[in-house]
């Protein structure tokens, strides 16, 4: 494709009239920089210390889209049970290498505002330093992130215009009598078997059969689609501050869980450090409830290494109602988590080069030891 747009370009330089391909190709890119400029332009007013509308978060997506097209693009995932648009947002790098894919999803859960704020917040970090942090550029190297913002979008935008407590989807049932499935008990994992409940009208319902729900499908097949190069899942809600491993429909334990645990205390320690704010680090059975049909629990047991539920602040005083002076520090220390995570699951299968200088240095050190007392 390249080649073929090379070639025609040199043949509009050769051929008479070939000027106005060109003036056209000069002409476009003028507009691509022009779009770039003004996206990042109107982007400098959109405050990530807020809560924002759907309508804005819409805005926002494909604002941030054509701000940096170079790294990052809007994909449609599927459609909400209210026929509107579901889109993720891909941030990667071009790379010859082969690369992994972190996912993080934000607002399964309606009411909890604070999870789509920090997927934005998320995504604004990775923007505004990819090009001078080295430890983001470092993961942008070797990793994909699929940000999708909000995913329950009928439910969050319920709570704006009626209820601001909504936890479930929209979906209808039962004739109209009563609406929403919680979607984070509607994964095909356990399905309805603790945790949950088959009655339409309770805040738990886990839908009519696993992944009966649009929402849930969209994002099971796509990550189903993905899994051989999803190294890692998280998924946003509040509130408690926990950080939640596998799993919530049993007692077991997956089979990487002692390292599970090593890093979800590892990134707690580090969001501990910007505030001061406690988190707990353990299985969503041991520590907060059992639940099945949970994202966290079907991404682990389809096989992604790494899975995690973040429950964001607080531990209670305003609950899912997190004052919006609190998104900005609740942002701020949650990205520490997230990074240090990133950290860990980008050094397993990427020992980088200063480690692996290290060890080959060790390595020649170990060999020579024995003769040392030749010298
Ligand atoms: N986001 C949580 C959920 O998925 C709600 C947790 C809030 N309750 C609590 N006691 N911390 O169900
Ligand atoms: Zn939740």
């Amino acid at each position: 494709m390249k080649s073929l747009l090379g070639t025609l370009y040199l043949w509009g330089l050769l051929i008479p009239g070939g000027l106005g391909y060109n003036r056209s190709l000069a002409q476009h890119r003028q507009e691509v920089v022009d779009k770039t400029v003004s996206a990042r332009r109107s982007l400098e007013t959109y405050s990530y210390n807020k809560y924002h509308t759907m309508e804005e978060i819409y805005w926002w997506m494909s604002q941030i889209s054509e701000a940096y097209p170079e790294v990052v693009t809007q994909h449609f995932l599927g459609m909400t049970y209210e026929a509107r648009s579901m889109y993720y947002l891909k941030i990667s790098q071009p790379s010859n290498n082969p690369k992994k894919i972190i996912w993080m999803d934000c607002g399964i859960h309606a009411r909890e505002w604070i999870a789509p704020a920090f997927c934005q917040w998320f995504v604004k970090e990775i923007l505004q330093n990819y090009k001078d942090n080295s430890r983001i550029s470092g993961f942008l190297r070797n990793l994909d992130f699929y940000v999708l913002p909000v995913l329950n979008i009928d439910g969050y935008i319920y709570t704006w215009t009626t209820d601001r407590l909504w936890r479930k989807s929209r979906s209808s049932h039962n004739n109209g009598t009563c609406f929403g499935s919680d979607l984070n008990r509607n994964f095909n994992v356990s399905w309805c078997s603790i945790g949950a409940s088959r009655n339409c009208q309770d805040l738990t319902f886990c839908g009519t059969g696993p992944v009966s729900e649009p929402e849930t499908k969209a994002v099971s097949s796509f990550v189903e689609s993905k899994k051989d190069n999803i190294l890692c899942f998280l998924t946003m809600h509040s509130y408690g501050q926990l950080i939640l491993t596998p799993y919530g429909y049993t007692q077991n334990k997956s089979s990487n869980h002692e390292e599970l645990i090593q890093v979800g205390q590892k990134a707690a320690n580090a969001l501990k450090a910007k505030y001061g704010t406690n988190y707990r680090v353990g299985s969503s059975a041991d520590i907060l409830y059992s639940t099945s049909g949970s994202s966290r629990d079907w991404a682990r047991d389809i096989g992604i290494p790494f899975s995690f539920t973040f429950e964001l602040r607080d531990n209670g005083t305003f609950g899912f109602i997190l004052p919006e002076t609190q998104v900005q520090p609740t942002c701020e220390e949650t990205m520490e988590a997230v990074l240090s995570i990133l950290d860990d699951v980008h050094a397993k299968y990427w020992p980088s080069s200063s480690t692996r200088k290290v060890s080959s240095v060790a390595l020649v050190l170990s060999l020579l030891l024995p003769f040392t007392c030749l010298l």
